[in-house]
């Protein structure tokens, strides 16, 4: 004990020793340093795009990073912390120590459990280098801000923070991050981003009973879609070729055009991806999205579902609505109040008007996200890359419960889709789900006051 505690002294003692003569050093270099932070502040600010740190510690309305945002986490409602300099209120007291240790293992500066709604288990995987860029982001570049959000007030047992130990025990993952094998530089930042920071698995991973996600990277279950909500976080599994079902159907370009603004030939982003992409990839670098398309691209899709034998249902889809003849309720209904925009060929106009054909939000096997769109209607985010939100009107006044489920059925299963048939109840209940006609501003998404 004793010769312990000589062994700090005399450490103590060469830490001030080593800090006069560095402090000295500083003085001498000190306008190359304060560059030298400038850029390593500015890579921070970069990195927490890439970790979407705004999205979640940003209430409705309020200042960036000063937290406060209801996060639903099927345990209860659970808030996100100040997490700007701030002493008293925010994380200014931290350590960068400490720091890296809320980010990457859930611990709170009191050495409590943070969790897991904070995506820990994901950032698990993010470099000392970025942990400490990072931080001299958050201490230099972020303006402190003076309140304290609502505080989480779960009901027994999920207010016993410590149970948390128990639960990072079995689920969460603390290995650092390695390269797949055999991966090229640009394929290892690709795993390196949508593992860690992008933390994409925390959507598109399913979660099992304790709502931990299922499957880690290397499983085939990886990535490979879950519902939030009931809504569909498709499958990232992106491996396969022109006309397969998804984004195993979508080339590279395609992918970084999705993700860098929201749309491309096969899709236009609704729910909740709208604000991961614009607050998170539409900002992300060029180099940066090539490696997240390169990586997505590696991962073999779990059922190739290939819709290339399907030209022929396309055609005769295509066929039958030019025709006109004989149509059925839903065929009629879609060329009244669809075809116009998104054409009876079903693959709209790339960039403008998503492809129903072979779209994921279309064959999902709940047709929540189809529905939702259908009835309230749905905006891209303006993005940097593409500024203009084109909207898609809502259709709840025009159409009757059994005529949207008649037009949904149709939609599914028309061009070579293949989704179940829909209901008049499905759609009464996304229906009751809704804001009131008139109160709904398509896309609702929230744009936090101060960040674009
Ligand atoms: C998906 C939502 C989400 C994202 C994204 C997110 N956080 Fe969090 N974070 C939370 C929540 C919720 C809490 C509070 C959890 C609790 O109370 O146990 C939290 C807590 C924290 C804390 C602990 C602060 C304290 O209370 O002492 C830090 C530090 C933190 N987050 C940093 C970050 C950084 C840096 C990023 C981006 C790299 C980030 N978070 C991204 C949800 C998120
Ligand atoms: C907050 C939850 C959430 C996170 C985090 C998230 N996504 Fe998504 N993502 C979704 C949802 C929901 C959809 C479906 C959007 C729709 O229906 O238009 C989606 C759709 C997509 C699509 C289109 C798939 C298709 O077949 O249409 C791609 C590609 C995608 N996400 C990539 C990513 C990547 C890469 C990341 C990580 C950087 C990520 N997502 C993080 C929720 C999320
Ligand atoms: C005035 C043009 C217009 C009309 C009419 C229209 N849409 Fe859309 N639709 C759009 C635009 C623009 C988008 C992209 C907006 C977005 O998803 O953020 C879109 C998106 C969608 C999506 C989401 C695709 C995805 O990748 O997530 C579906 C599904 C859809 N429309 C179905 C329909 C159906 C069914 C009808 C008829 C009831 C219809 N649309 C009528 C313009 C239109």
């Amino acid at each position: 004990m004793t010769q312990m505690k000589t062994t700090r002294f005399v450490l103590a003692c060469v830490g001030i020793l080593a800090s006069l003569l560095t402090s000295q050093a500083d003085a001498a270099t000190s306008t190359t340093g304060a560059a030298d932070q400038a850029q390593l502040v500015k890579e921070g600010a970069y990195l927490a795009r890439l970790g979407d740190c705004v999205a979640c510690h940003t209430a409705k309305g309020g200042k960036p990073f000063a937290g406060g945002l209801p996060i639903d986490s099927g345990l209860g409602t659970i808030y996100s912390t100040n997490i700007t300099p701030d002493r008293a209120h925010g994380i200014g007291a931290y350590t960068e120590a400490q720091f890296g240790d809320a980010l990457r293992h859930g611990k709170r500066a009191d050495g409590s459990n943070l969790y897991p709604a904070m995506p820990y288990t994901s950032y698990s995987k993010v470099s000392d280098a970025d942990v400490h860029a990072l931080y001299a982001f958050f201490m230099q570049g972020v303006a402190p801000v003076a309140t304290t959000p609502p505080q989480t007030d779960l009901s027994f047992p999920f207010n016993q923070r410590w149970g948390l130990s128990l639960w990072n025990w079995a689920f969460a993952d603390r290995t650092p991050f390695s390269a797949p094998d055999g991966a090229s530089a640009q394929v290892a930042r690709g795993a390196y981003i949508v593992e860690g920071l992008g933390h994409c698995s925390s959507c598109h991973t399913a979660r099992g009973f304790a709502m931990q996600e299922k499957s880690r990277p290397g499983d085939n279950g990886f990535l490979s879609g879950a519902y939030l909500n009931r809504w569909l976080a498709p499958s990232l599994r992106a491996a396969g070729k022109p006309g397969d079902r998804g984004v195993a159907g979508w080339t590279h370009a395609e992918l970084v055009d999705y993700l860098g603004s929201g749309r491309n030939t096969h899709a236009a982003v609704t729910g909740e991806m709208k604000d991961v992409i614009a607050h998170s990839t539409s900002w992300f670098n060029d180099d940066d999205l090539s490696a997240v398309a390169a990586y997505l691209k590696t991962l073999p899709a779990s059922a190739q579902a290939s819709v290339a034998d399907a030209s022929g249902a396309r055609q005769q889809t295509q066929a039958k609505l030019t025709a006109a003849k004989n149509l059925t309720l839903g065929e009629r209904l879609f060329l009244d109040n669809c075809a116009a925009c998104h054409a009876v060929t079903g693959q709209g106009a790339a960039r403008v008007f998503p492809s129903l054909a072979g779209n994921s939000t279309v064959n999902a096997s709940d047709p929540t996200g189809l529905l939702h769109v259908m009835l309230a209607g749905a905006s891209m985010p303006s993005t940097v890359r593409s500024p203009s939100a084109l909207p898609m009107p809502g259709f709840a006044v025009r159409l009757s419960d059994d005529e949207a489920a008649q037009l949904a059925t149709f939609v599914r299963s028309g061009w070579g889709n293949r989704g179940a048939a829909v209901t008049a109840s499905d759609v009464e209940k996304i229906r009751a789900s809704l804001p009131k006609p008139g109160t709904l501003t398509a896309g609702d998404a929230h744009h936090p006051a101060g960040v674009q």
